[in-house]
């Protein structure tokens, strides 16, 4: 794409331009616009960025490794990769939380804290990175929807816990698919480019209820197996977003001659053109089945595996 391989070349001119000598602070999340952002950067002013990989405990099967194998230093840039592992600081703030907006404030609360001890670390930087793209400035202008349905963290006024001199959001112009373009223009892999998107409260709003680590675990191992065998059957580029969370009921089952009394795990996939509302896919029951019989074999304590048919409305995509 041509015009596409002239914005990323402009952009990067441009960048390196008004960069200078100076020093830029990325917060990277291994989203797909976070990830164009900080390659950008990256291809313009090399070690003069540092991304900020906040590693909070509530990410997907091995995303923090697979994030970390492409922007760390066995990785393909040039850049200062900072991974910090928070996990443990989350789950304990996060004890004995149920409340949806209370574990979605708490989770962004305190991934601005680490994020600012880490700044600190660093010391003053001119400019701080953000992947906004086109959609996220018209969300957030006004006249937008009044009622809050949820609040999303990565959505907000200009961030004032990092000491900086300007902001550069190298992706402002651009719609989501034309961001992909840009990542693969820039070489980025396909499967972080193609990525379905993801919360930013990750899997602490796929965990129905209180969030343990031993919770994380489980939907991690079943969300995994469900990604693995949408892939299978070739699904996977026709679904807008599929994923597993873990409900917060407990019920009856068997095992062998064994009663057991764990946890249901529930199968979302839907279609959408704009996730504003979206449909229930409408997966094989070969697949279904499939993902169930492996997630009640392989996933300690899931002995119930349901799948939601509901659309949104009336539902969300997420489950909090
Ligand atoms: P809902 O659940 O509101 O989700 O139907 C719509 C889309 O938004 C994603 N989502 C979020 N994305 N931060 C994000 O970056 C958030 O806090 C957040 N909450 C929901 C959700 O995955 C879906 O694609």
């Amino acid at each position: 794409d041509w015009r596409m391989d002239s914005f990323v070349e402009e952009s990067i001119q441009a960048i390196r331009q008004k960069v200078g000598k100076g020093k830029v602070l990325c917060a990277l999340s291994g989203g797909v616009d976070s990830s164009v952002a900080a390659v950008m950067l990256s291809k313009a002013v090399g070690n003069q960025l540092t991304c900020v990989f906040v590693d909070h405990g509530l990410l997907r099967k091995n995303e923090g490794d697979e994030v970390e194998a492409v922007f760390g230093p066995e990785g393909a840039y040039n850049l200062n990769f900072i991974r910090v592992n928070a996990q443990e600081r989350f789950y304990e703030r996060l004890k004995g939380v149920e409340e949806p907006e209370s574990k979605r404030k708490i989770i962004g609360e305190e991934f601005i804290r680490v994020f600012e001890e880490e700044a600190k670390k660093i010391g003053a930087v001119d400019f701080l990175v953000q992947g906004t793209i086109y959609p996220d400035v018209v969300e957030s202008g006004v006249g937008g929807e009044s009622t809050v349905i949820k609040s999303h963290h990565n959505v907000g006024g200009l961030p004032d816990y990092v000491d900086f001199k300007e902001i550069i959001e190298p992706l402002r112009d651009l719609f989501k698919d034309e961001v992909r373009k840009a990542g693969l223009e820039l070489g980025i892999p396909e499967y972080l480019v193609f990525r379905q998107p993801f919360p930013g409260p990750g899997l602490g709003i796929r965990i129905i209820g209180e969030v343990t680590a031993e919770k994380v675990k489980m939907v991690q191992d079943a969300d995994a197996i469900w990604r693995e065998e949408i892939a299978n059957a070739g699904l996977d580029k026709k679904i807008g977003q599929y994923f597993a969370a873990i409900t917060n009921m407990r019920s009856v089952g068997v095992m062998g001659d064994e009663r057991t009394y764990d946890y249901a795990v529930a199968l979302r996939a839907v279609t959408t053109t704009d996730f504003m509302t979206a449909e229930s896919a409408e997966i094989p029951w070969e697949v279904i089945g499939k993902a169930t019989s492996r997630i009640v074999n392989e996933v300690k304590h899931i002995n119930r595996v349901l799948y939601d048919c509901t659309g949104k409305p009336p539902a969300t995509i997420e489950f909090e």
